[in-house]
């Protein structure tokens, strides 16, 4: 069977990288987290100081971009990890002080421009699923399967918030939820390939929706797009 390109874009936190995740595992194709190569260079920068009073040097990073290498690998129990220049970040990338500073990280030019350059790489020879904000606009237009997901402001800062309890991190619903507010404030309304819905995507908005539920609907999506070619 010919190998596709499925893009599946939306706001943070709605559920995308497990639907991806899942889905890609079904089907055998290999899941790409671009959210997660925001999140290491944002945590390169705070790692190498390039924050001062919360707002990034753009022009240390700038000339820090090309030697910033990010790759997914294997751990021993076999769990896929973000690494940075060969270390695993993949507890850091996901804790609040990364999540605090990835949009302003991901608005820069200079950044998408490398990290897009990196994604259409790695999916140049199909059997992939990405999850992101511009990858059915940016990274790869012309996929074959678009998703556009969505969920309420507040079913999604509550399983974030689910999340990083059962990580340990000590915070409540009203900070995750004005981090996920705004994030989707910058995340639509910045220069750099701002999130939207493009004409050819499919909506799928899971605030009512099981896991098995929005698993199933991505996999007979699939099913359905895939005979098409
Ligand atoms: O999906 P996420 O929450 O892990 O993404 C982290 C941040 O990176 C989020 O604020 C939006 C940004 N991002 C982006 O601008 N483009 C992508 N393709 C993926 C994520």
């Amino acid at each position: 069977m010919r190998k596709i390109v499925i893009a599946i874009d939306g706001y943070s936190s709605c559920g995308k990288s497990t639907m991806a995740k899942d889905l890609a595992r079904k089907i055998g194709y290999t899941y790409i987290d671009t959210g997660a190569m925001y999140r290491a260079v944002t945590c390169y920068a705070l790692q190498h100081g390039l924050f001062s009073d919360g707002k990034i040097d753009e022009k240390a990073l700038s000339q820090a971009i090309d030697d910033i290498h990010i790759c997914f690998c294997r751990n021993a129990a076999g769990q896929v990890e973000t690494c940075l220049n060969g270390k695993s970040v993949e507890k850091e990338i996901r804790g609040m002080d990364v999540s605090n500073h990835v949009s302003q990280v991901a608005a820069l030019g200079f950044v998408r421009k490398a990290m897009v350059r990196q994604q259409q790489e790695m999916g140049k020879e199909k059997g992939v699923v990405l999850d992101g904000r511009d990858i059915g606009s940016v990274v790869f237009p012309d996929a074959e399967l678009k998703v556009f997901v969505t969920a309420s402001v507040e079913v999604r800062a509550k399983r974030r918030l689910d999340e990083l309890v059962a990580k340990g991190e000590n915070t409540t619903l009203e900070e995750v939820k004005k981090n996920i507010q705004m994030r989707d404030y910058i995340d639509s309304t910045r220069v750099e390939s701002p999130l939207r819905k493009v004409d050819d995507a499919v909506v799928l908005d899971n605030s009512n929706m099981s896991i098995e539920e929005q698993d199933a609907f991505l996999l007979a999506l699939y099913e359905e797009r895939v005979s098409m070619f």
